[in-house]
């Protein structure tokens, strides 16, 4: 039997709110998985589409994930699905990304509320278009109260930027006068990161083949296990996820110490 966030597995099992969910094994679940959503423009090209029909699919394998994410029990999943760098793109693949995230949280806020999901964000959002702040603050307000699984998108995200911001910050309060330098230590600074108050993620998986961390959560992933899938994103099924599940399972994780040190610590 595996205790894990407040569930317990038992007997191939999963308990959650009072319902039970069947897992395919007892499996070691990652409390924070984050995913780098790779591949929707090759899965649209490999098609001869336009690449916004690769993004609508992708928001397809969202769905798949989160259903799976609270199927197994997993507490905390963040999604890359913005870069700061994607503002780069042409003008009209970042317009019908915009629309597709204000009409993807539109449309879910229902099942948020129902399946007890928090959405948080991370990212500068002061540079989205008023109507997706709008709807993005909105169930953000909504979703506060809710602690089955939090669900953070990262828009408009950079982990440099992300950094460069906490360091201002910690300046500010230092300058001002309510921060000594004694006191900035790793849980100060990282309180001043968009992702305070978020544990960091346990695994973190990239689709399509790609092996880059790409400017996302370079803090917290300091300790995280990397799963790469050749799998295209709007591809990415329950199946996949769950393999990548599997092989997170059979990692030893030994945060620095010596594979004897850990073992005697569990
Ligand atoms: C990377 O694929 C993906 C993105 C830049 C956007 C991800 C967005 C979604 C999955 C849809 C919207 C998200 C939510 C949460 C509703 P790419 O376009 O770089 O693919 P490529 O490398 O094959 O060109």
């Amino acid at each position: 039997m595996i205790g894990c966030s407040g569930f317990l597995i038992r007997n191939g099992f999963l308990r959650c709110a009072g319902q039970l969910f069947t897992v395919p094994e007892v499996m070691n679940i990652p409390r924070h998985i984050a995913i780098i959503m790779d591949g929707n423009g090759r899965w649209a090209e490999q098609r001869r589409l336009p690449r916004i029909f690769g993004h609508q699919q992708g928001v397809e394998s969202v769905r798949r994930v989160v259903r799976e994410c609270l199927a197994l029990g997993v507490s905390h999943l963040t999604l890359y699905a913005f870069s700061s760098e994607n503002w780069g793109r042409p003008a009209d693949e970042v317009a019908a990304l915009m629309e597709l995230l204000a009409r993807f949280l539109a449309q879910e806020l229902d099942s948020l509320m129902r399946e007890e999901i928090r959405l948080r964000v991370i990212g500068d959002i002061t540079l989205l278009p008023s109507a997706v702040r709008r709807i993005l603050d909105q169930t953000i307000q909504r979703s506060s109260g809710n602690g089955r699984l939090v669900l953070t998108l990262a828009l408009s995200y950079g982990a440099r930027d992300e950094i460069l911001r906490a360091v201002r910050r910690l300046v500010h309060q230092a300058v001002e006068g309510s921060l000594t330098l004694d006191e900035i230590d790793e849980t100060h600074f990282a309180a001043n990161l968009d992702t305070a108050g978020l544990p960091d993620p346990d695994l973190l998986i990239r689709t399509s083949g790609e092996m880059r961390v790409s400017n996302f959560l370079l803090w917290q992933l300091a300790y995280a296990e990397f799963f790469f899938s050749e799998v295209l994103w709007p591809d990415f099924s329950a199946e996949e996820l769950r393999k990548a599940i599997e092989d997170f399972g059979a990692r030893q994780r030994r945060f620095g110490l010596t594979a004897r040190q850990d073992s005697a610590e569990t």
